[in-house]
């Protein structure tokens, strides 16, 4: 099982956090990245100021309806078969996660492979790499969720973009930097979000448990959820620009132990 964890797409929040701000702390969000042909609902998202909303503009966002409910229903009977093989895990090794289950898929049928097509035509136009063929599905239980983290930049370039099934979630983003300003993006099923540039790499990103899942004042219930994660691959070339910043943790940096072996 767990071949996606196996990549350690994820890098937990603690492993960098202790660390503190690091050096170039130059003006955040000052890349121009070209704007995203996607249907933006600024309602689905909340800052915790306006100076972070201003920041994370067109980096951090989310489309609701982005799938239909026959593309959805579609996608689950693809997915359904595979997915329940595996067993709920407790712990990912990489510390980011629990109650989940997961896999990753690169031959999909009719549903997959027209999404992915307009997720790389919405999420991931040039001059970004497009997304890997090989695509991340994670299955969590009602009562899992997913820690702070950030993608591990050994794996996954600028952007990830997730679309979301069966139940609402919220995603809450931390900046790593002091003030620790944060965002909330308000993930209903059939959507889709995108995080690139600075939403992907100078904030954490997580996925609330149930007891925490409000939006605001709504409180979002959290069943079971699933998303289809797509990321493209990081840029070859060093040295990266991205590199100065602290979220940016060399790929050498210590883990935890595993807690259940995989
Ligand atoms: C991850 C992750 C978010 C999601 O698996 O790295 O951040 O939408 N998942 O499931
Ligand atoms: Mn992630």
């Amino acid at each position: 099982m767990l071949r996606a964890g196996s990549r350690l797409w994820r890098r937990a929040g603690a492993h960098w956090a202790a660390a503190g701000p690091g050096p170039g702390n130059g003006a955040d969000g000052a890349r121009a990245e070209p704007e995203l042909p996607l249907r933006e609902d600024p309602s689905l998202l909340r800052a915790s100021s306006a100076e972070v909303r201003e920041r994370l503009r067109g980096l951090a966002l989310v489309s609701a309806g982005f799938l239909s409910a026959g593309e959805e229903a579609e996608l689950l009977r693809e997915l359904e078969p595979e997915l329940a093989r595996g067993r709920y895990q407790g712990e990912h090794w990489d510390g980011a996660i629990c109650g989940y289950r997961e896999t990753e898929r690169a031959r999909w049928g009719g549903a997959g492979r027209a999404l992915l097509l307009r997720v790389a035509a919405a999420a991931f136009p040039p001059p970004a790499r497009p997304p890997l063929p090989l695509v991340h599905v994670l299955d969590l239980h009602p009562g899992g969720h997913v820690r702070p983290h950030v993608d591990s930049v050994k794996f996954c370039g600028c952007t990830i973009a997730g679309v979301s099934l069966l139940s609402p979630s919220v995603l809450r983003l931390v900046s790593c930097r002091p003030p620790q300003h944060r965002v909330e993006l308000l993930l209903e099923p059939r959507s889709l979000y995108v995080l690139r540039g600075a939403a992907r790499y100078e904030f954490t990103h997580e996925i609330l448990p149930d007891a925490e899942s409000w939006f605001g004042e709504r409180r979002v219930p959290r069943g079971r959820r699933i998303s289809i994660i797509y990321r493209n691959s990081p840029p070859d070339t060093a040295p990266d620009p991205l590199s100065d910043l602290p979220a940016f943790i060399p790929d050498t940096a210590p883990q935890n132990p595993p807690r259940t072996p995989q």
